[in-house]
């Protein structure tokens, strides 16, 4: 019980410290990601570069977010080789929610922090 406390207690915290677009909240992602530089997964700069806007990052999403339609993953072996990862992720994170996770990614971009 004690630890199921903490958990949640450690959630809200996560939560409360990160950037929100609509309801979404990035929270998870963070630990993985950030805004300008690469951590465990890419640079959410360099990822709102390349897809150009939340639409468009939206529909990859939308398509199922295979590896060969992901830009970064399909032009990168380093990140291709860790698209398993994300595809945990986007399964547990994003699908369902893809319009608010694009848009949540590119909130964050601009406020220049997850
Ligand atoms: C456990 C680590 C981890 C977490 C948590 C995580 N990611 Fe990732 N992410 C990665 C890795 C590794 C890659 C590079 C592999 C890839 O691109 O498929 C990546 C790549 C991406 C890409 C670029 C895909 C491409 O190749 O073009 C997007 C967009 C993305 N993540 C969004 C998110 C969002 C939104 C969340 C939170 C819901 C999230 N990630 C949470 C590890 C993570």
């Amino acid at each position: 019980m004690k630890k199921i406390i903490t958990s949640l207690a450690v959630a809200g915290l996560m939560v409360a410290g990160s950037a929100m677009a609509g309801d979404y909240s990035t929270a998870s992602c963070k630990a993985c990601h950030a805004v300008g530089k690469d951590t465990v997964g890419p640079d959410w700069k360099v990822i709102a570069d390349q897809y150009g806007d939340a639409k468009t990052l939206a529909a990859v999403f939308k398509s199922g977010f295979k590896v060969e339609d992901r830009k970064l993953a399909a032009s990168n072996p380093k990140w291709k080789a860790q698209a398993a990862i994300m595809t945990g992720q986007y399964a547990s994170n994003i699908k369902g929610k893809e319009d608010a996770a694009a848009e949540a990614l590119f909130a964050a971009v601009k406020a220049g922090k997850i």
